[in-house]
């Protein structure tokens, strides 16, 4: 569906007065290195952490002497997991409701894993002081792959949880299993593929870190940390640490990307306040590359058995997936409690179906804890890729054109709201337009044709396709919480007395551009310039409670926030301004950013008028307080279901099997686009992580436990060299419950691009018999699969 106020949008200037084009008010700040980030923090006296890790993934801790360390006269404390345990310190939840050493005490579970760490007056003789650390370790088996997890006799990873006597995390299954059964009896055909999406790692480009300043005087703890959740960290902080919540301070500063890896509550931050109490000093911890890459959150790991039943003629009946998840050491997911496996249950994709199941079973292993939602909303990616692949591999069977089997299964336009066979409602969709439009700017006839001419040659050249549709905007109360709290969002507007603003976020941005957009939705709705407002977040102490940023829950949940908050002000507005015209509320009429009498617009009072009567001198309208600001805190009543069509043209290249990108289109749907620019940022930043997932990037482990992915040397990421020119469109579905229509974005593209890349790999390879091949296709995969002789990663 084709929106037209929509293209209005589009044609806006670079200072629309709401939803439009605009350059991001950020930006110069950032481009003249103005940002302020939790490294640039100095305070008086701060002194620096540096941590012991693990080189070990399995050992049983038999001794820690700190003597010679804690002898250097720079050092000012090294703290261990016993004296930790000693303050009822060493164990703290996980946001999945496990639990983690903050510092090993028992054993060391992952190679990388906090053992012990020095403060000292600078970063560089606390890293040295690290060395003068003597431990002795009683080196076990370790648990690396994941498919010996729940082996007989597999060692046991969790001893310190009372009762356990395996490997097991947890199992989930969502669907119905005996439907999905009789619907594989009497289907025509049945394609079943196992597929690994590996263990990536969303490697920012600035790694974790924090300051923590505690004052014993009065109590009070003020921390700088690199979170994408500010209050939830400091809700946590408050219960793990026993410092009054009132009296601690988070304050997530600029951050240099999160992509989910600023989500969880790592062991540093701990360690950074624990090294301030001891000391009485401020303390930096701030992580290296190697750091970041061997022990924070790691996302995917799935191994997964995809099952697809269809008719001989291209209907698809039922879906069926079972899959084996790698949670690392300890579950640092963090996923609403009732979706331990996250979203994954969307795994049905945009096709109507007549069943579905999923079966689930999630094991430790001895790497470092995994399943962080990297740039998707809990596991849509690993659902998105499954259902991408299963389709294609089904069109492989069948011999069908990919493009025409999926426009033969899309849920169609009036079965919205859809209820999916596993229990989601999407809330709108319009498929077949936008997925006839990326086939329209792709030239897929035409391709096709070019793919045909080129096989006779013996040249290699595929096209892939990948149809998405995402939940995002985590989530309504009822069903959604992190650890208890719910995942609803405030929003606090002031509009001063001369008619500037201040809007104030729960959520915290990490360059998605937030300081930008929700001036943009606070603009649409009252009428002041986005320049006129300011854009507070990541503070604890100056924005209302929320779950902060993350699974693009920011424009479904604070978006909506911010346009409710500012009704509220205009209702306001509108009393004061029926007074200032002295005609009734009924008789007033919107224009944005005044109120005039109907049928006479030269009796108008603007919003800045109307500020300054809030905020001034003389009556206001018999109850009404002065002031000119509103609070919410909104709860959504459902997800928002963005959807995509993504289009690859590969050529590899059959001496050498290096794939080449040559062409991507992408065409998005989120809804109500608030700033078309940002978006485009946002879809060309997401489609590069999708190439380094598809093509390059994979963290493995050596029989041992080493982590082989421990440096930007060994951990292939993308640069603009292994990237084509992003082609991009959209389509407006506006999502129906959201007040301004609006949809996530911010993680479309990483979702759905991955197997837009690899279904065009192996369209190329076809001529070679080739149905699957597994992530990242490098060369040597690639060559592989043209010999048949790939091994399962
Ligand atoms: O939660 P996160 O900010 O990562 O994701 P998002 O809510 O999808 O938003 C990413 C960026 O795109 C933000 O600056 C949004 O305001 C912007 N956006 C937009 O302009 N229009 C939309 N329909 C959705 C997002």
């Amino acid at each position: 569906m084709t929106d037209t106020r929509q293209r209005s949008f589009e044609d806006n200037d670079q200072k629309p007065m709401g939803f439009g084009r605009m350059l991001r008010k950020e930006d110069p700040r950032f481009v003249r290195g103005r940002g302020r980030y939790t490294d640039d923090v100095q305070l008086p006296g701060m002194l620096h952490l540096a941590i012991l890790r693990s080189p070990f993934a399995h050992a049983r801790i038999v001794s820690v002497d700190t003597s010679a360390a804690a002898a250097l006269p720079e050092v000012k404390a090294v703290i261990t997991g016993a004296d930790l345990a000693g303050l009822g310190l060493a164990w703290m939840p996980t946001l999945s409701g496990d639990v983690q050493a903050v510092l090993a005490t028992d054993k060391v579970r992952f190679q990388g894993q906090e053992v012990a760490f020095v403060v000292a007056t600078d970063r560089y003789v606390a890293r040295d002081a690290l060395e003068l650390i003597d431990v002795e370790y009683d080196v076990l088996d370790p648990v690396i792959d994941v498919r010996q997890a729940l082996a007989e006799g597999a060692p046991l990873i969790r001893d310190d949880l009372d009762g356990k006597t395996d490997n097991h995390c947890f199992d989930w299954e969502t669907g119905d299993a005996g439907a999905t059964a009789a619907v594989f009896a009497k289907a025509d055909v049945v394609v079943s593929q196992d597929l690994v999406y590996p263990r990536v790692h969303p490697a920012p480009m600035e790694t974790c870190g924090s300051v923590a300043d505690f004052d014993p005087v009065e109590g009070r703890l003020k921390l700088w940390s690199t979170t994408q959740a500010p209050h939830a960290h400091r809700t946590l902080y408050a219960m793990v640490a026993g410092i009054p919540e009132h009296k601690i301070q988070v304050i997530s500063p600029d951050l240099g990307g999160g992509f989910g890896n600023k989500v969880p509550i790592y062991p540093g931050y701990v360690c950074s306040i624990v090294g301030s109490i001891v000391t009485g000093k401020p303390v930096k911890w701030m992580e290296d590359r190697s750091e970041n890459l061997i022990s924070t959150g790691f996302a995917r790991d799935y191994i997964m058995r995809g099952e697809i039943a269809a008719t001989r003629d291209g209907k698809i009946l039922a879906i069926r997936t079972n899959v084996l998840a790698d949670h690392g050491a300890f579950n640092g997911t963090a996923a609403p409690v009732k979706y331990p496996a996250g979203f994954f249950g969307v795994f049905t994709g945009s096709y109507d179906i007549e069943a579905a199941y999923c079966s689930m079973t999630a094991v430790y292993t001895n790497k470092a804890p995994g399943g962080v939602a990297y740039a998707c909303s809990f596991r849509i990616t690993e659902a998105v890729y499954l259902v991408e692949r299963i389709v294609d591999c089904l069109a492989y069977e069948l011999d069908m054109d990919p493009a025409a089997l999926r426009l033969k299964n899309f849920i169609q336009p009036d079965q919205f709201p859809y209820m999916s066979k596993t229990g989601w409602e999407y809330d709108s969709g319009d498929y077949e337009p936008t997925m006839r439009l990326a086939m329209e700017l792709a030239g897929y006839d035409e391709l096709r044709k070019e793919q045909a001419e080129k096989r006779t040659r013996g040249e290699l050249m595929g096209i892939g396709i990948s149809f998405f549709t995402e939940a995002v905007g985590a989530g309504p109360r009822k069903h959604m919480d992190i650890l208890g709290l719910g995942m609803a969002d405030g929003c606090e507007l002031r509009v001063h007395p001369t008619g500037k603003a201040v809007v104030r976020l729960s959520v915290q941005t990490q360059g998605q551009g937030h300081e930008t957009t929700f001036a943009q939705i606070i603009a649409e709705e009252i009428g002041i310039a986005p320049a006129d407002i300011d854009v507070v977040h990541g503070d604890t102490d100056n924005t209302p409670f929320g779950l902060g940023t993350y699974g693009s829950r920011s424009t479904p949940v604070s978006g909506a926030a911010a346009a409710l908050v500012a009704r509220k002000v205009r209702d306001k507005a509108r009393l004061i301004a029926s007074s200032m015209l002295e005609v009734s509320v009924a008789d007033l009429e919107w224009e944005k950013g005044s109120f005039h009498v109907k049928g006479d617009p030269g009796t108008a009072v603007t919003i800045q008028d109307i500020a300054m009567r809030a905020h001034g001198a003389g009556d206001l309208p018999e109850g009404l307080e002065g002031g000119l600001e509103a609070q919410i805190c909104y709860n959504p009543s459902n997800l928002t279901y963005p959807h995509g069509a993504y289009i690859c043209v590969v050529d590899v290249d059959p001496g050498t099997a290096v794939v080449k990108v040559r062409r991507f289109i992408a065409v998005d749907d989120c809804g109500t686009r608030i700033n078309p620019m940002i978006i485009e940022g946002q879809v060309h930043g997401g489609l590069t992580d999708g190439v380094g997932m598809a093509l390059m990037e994979m963290i493995s482990f050596d029989e041992d436990g080493n982590c082989l992915g421990a440096s930007l040397m060994d951990y292939l990421i993308p640069t603009a060299l292994e990237v084509p020119d992003w082609e991009t469109g959209f389509t407006v579905t506006p999502s129906p419950h959201h007040p301004i229509g609006a949809k996530g974005v911010g993680e479309s593209a990483t979702v759905g691009s991955p197997p837009a890349i690899v279904n065009a790999v192996v369209d190329a390879l076809k001529p070679y018999g080739v149905r699957h091949a597994d992530m990242p296709l490098t060369p040597s995969r690639v060559w592989d699969a043209m010999r048949g002789t790939a091994q399962p990663p």
